[in-house]
């Protein structure tokens, strides 16, 4: 939180555009850990199939895969949603569908941020419909009091404030998705 402390301070070709740090890069990776052990111990006798949603989940995904220590199945799903760049309008269109069945399979799907929940309730609802054994949600980051649908996340990185945010894998048009660290943006869109 605050500011820019050294270890952040890296992306001097971002900094014009780019406000608080919300989560430094150590506080993600530690976080991510502890995830990783979470999902190791939880699904220790049934190793998950993890289903990523790009292009946002791609750095937490890499991270979360790699902190599992069992024979985990990775897969993804690309989403698009109608609307403007930094407002979802719960319109979800699928772009790219997933490879492997789901039937009596342990998924977990892999999110970057739950903002008002709508993405993730479309997606629960479609690979629901494909009689998974288990259905649950890892997702790096929840934003406060903005869930316009009702969301039962298994795990959660954070819980950070409502403001668009990038870094870590997400995006404002495009952009940003290289930075290690999590950050408010206050450019233009
Ligand atoms: P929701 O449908 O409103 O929950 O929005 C979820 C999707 O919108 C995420 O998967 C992101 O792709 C995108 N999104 C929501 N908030 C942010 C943000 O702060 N930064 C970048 N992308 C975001
Ligand atoms: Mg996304």
């Amino acid at each position: 939180m605050g500011h820019h402390t050294s270890e952040d301070f890296t992306a001097q070709w971002a900094a014009h555009d780019l406000g608080d740090v919300v989560v430094s890069a150590k506080q993600v990776l530690n976080r991510v850990h502890e995830l990783g052990r979470q999902i190791t111990e939880d699904y220790a006798d049934n190793p998950p199939l993890l289903v990523g949603v790009l292009k946002g989940a791609i750095n937490f995904m890499a991270d979360l895969m790699r902190a599992i220590e069992l024979p985990v199945e990775v897969d993804f799903m690309a989403v698009s949603s109608y609307g403007a760049a930094t407002k979802t309008s719960g319109v979800v269109r699928i772009v790219k569908d997933l490879d492997v069945d789901l039937l009596d399979r342990d998924v977990l799907i892999v999110e970057d941020v739950v903002d008002s929940g709508l993405t993730l309730n479309y997606l629960r609802q479609y690979l629901g419909a494909r009689n998974p054994k288990s259905l649950e949600v890892c997702a790096l980051l929840l934003k406060e009091g903005e869930q316009r649908v009702e969301q039962s996340l298994k795990y959660v990185g954070f819980t950070i404030p409502a403001d668009f945010v990038v870094g870590y894998g997400l995006d404002v048009n495009e952009r940003y998705r290289n930075l290690d660290a999590i950050y408010t943006f206050t450019g233009e869109v």
